[in-house]
């Protein structure tokens, strides 16, 4: 499948899934209710719902069984991306092109807001028909909190106007932002029902893109475009950010960028089958503008 059209697909298929879910879990606060529409379902890349069913598809998974798992991974990356914003963390205003959560509500109703995508994410999953649920919790556990995406962070925050070592950095990127692009590839395969030496060899492309997919992140908050980014440029610098082009320069940030990229895909070249979805996807992951 072209990359347009899996995204297109893929895209449409678990946002339509939120849609439902959203409504289906819809409490009693209707200003909660607005404030994860807003954050939700907005547009957003969608790039770990689409490695979730791009992975599930070419082991063979029914996609049914991958809505879940696609849904968690978005539902725990919307939620740190409202706390990202907040003043007490990067301080952003704008996001998928419009205000961010905190200034379209407050401040409390944002923590939350961030708050509840986060219990979602896992409510999503704890169904009786999922296959491999509970591997699929532990997963995204894992990939959220203290062994990645939150423990990332904080070694960003830390990081802020320190000269980190190459190895730092990596590690920092490695959680922040690796970790739950590793965990969506994971669990399309789990769904599938993958083997032990499947799961490693997709893990090795899922480091490196995930690396790849944050220097490319940092080098658009240089050189994007902020009408065609939907968030603002220039962040990094004013917060004195640790990054790959601070430490590197532009030049070979994206070096560095095509190094890991190249890297994800030979570790596709180990497994049998046809991966063309995720080699586009990793090449996509550096090329793209927005
Ligand atoms: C932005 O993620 C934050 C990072 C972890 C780099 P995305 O670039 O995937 O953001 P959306 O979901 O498309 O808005
Ligand atoms: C955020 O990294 C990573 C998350 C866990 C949300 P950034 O702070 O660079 O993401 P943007 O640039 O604000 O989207
Ligand atoms: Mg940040
Ligand atoms: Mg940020
Ligand atoms: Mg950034």
């Amino acid at each position: 499948m072209q990359l347009e059209q899996l995204t297109k697909l893929y895209s449409t298929r678990v946002d339509m899934a939120l849609d439902k879910f959203l409504t289906a879990t819809a409490g009693t606060s209707e200003r909660l209710q607005e404030a994860l529409q807003y954050s939700l379902l907005n547009g957003g890349k969608r790039l770990r719902p689409l490695l979730v069913y791009a992975t599930g598809q070419a082991l063979g998974a029914d996609l049914t069984y991958c809505d879940r798992p696609a849904m968690a991974v978005e539902l725990i990356h919307a939620y740190s991306l409202v706390h990202d914003d907040l003043p007490a963390m990067d301080d952003d205003d704008l996001r998928r092109g419009r205000p961010t959560c905190h200034k379209a509500f407050d401040e409390a109703t944002a923590i939350l807001t961030g708050d509840a995508l986060q219990t979602l994410a896992f409510e999503a999953l704890a169904d009786e028909q999922q296959p491999a649920a509970l591997a699929l919790v532990k997963t995204l556990a894992q990939a959220s909190g203290t062994q990645g995406m939150v423990a990332g962070q904080m070694l960003d925050l830390q990081g802020e106007g320190k000269l980190l070592s190459l190895e730092e950095l990596q590690r920092l990127h490695s959680h922040k932002t690796g970790a739950l692009i590793r965990a969506a590839v994971r669990m399309g395969a789990l769904v599938a029902g993958a083997n032990v030496d499947i799961l490693k060899t997709l893990d090795a492309y899922a480091t490196a893109l995930g690396l790849a997919f944050q220097v490319q992140d940092d080098l658009l908050d240089i050189k994007g475009d902020e009408a065609t980014l939907g968030k603002k440029t220039g962040s990094d610098a004013l917060l004195h950010k640790a990054t790959y082009p601070s430490l590197l320069g532009v030049e070979g940030a994206e070096q560095h960028a095509q190094a890991l990229v190249k890297q994800a895909c030979d570790r596709l070249n180990n497994l049998s089958g046809e991966w063309s979805s995720l080699v586009e996807l990793a090449n996509w992951s550096i090329n793209r503008n927005f």
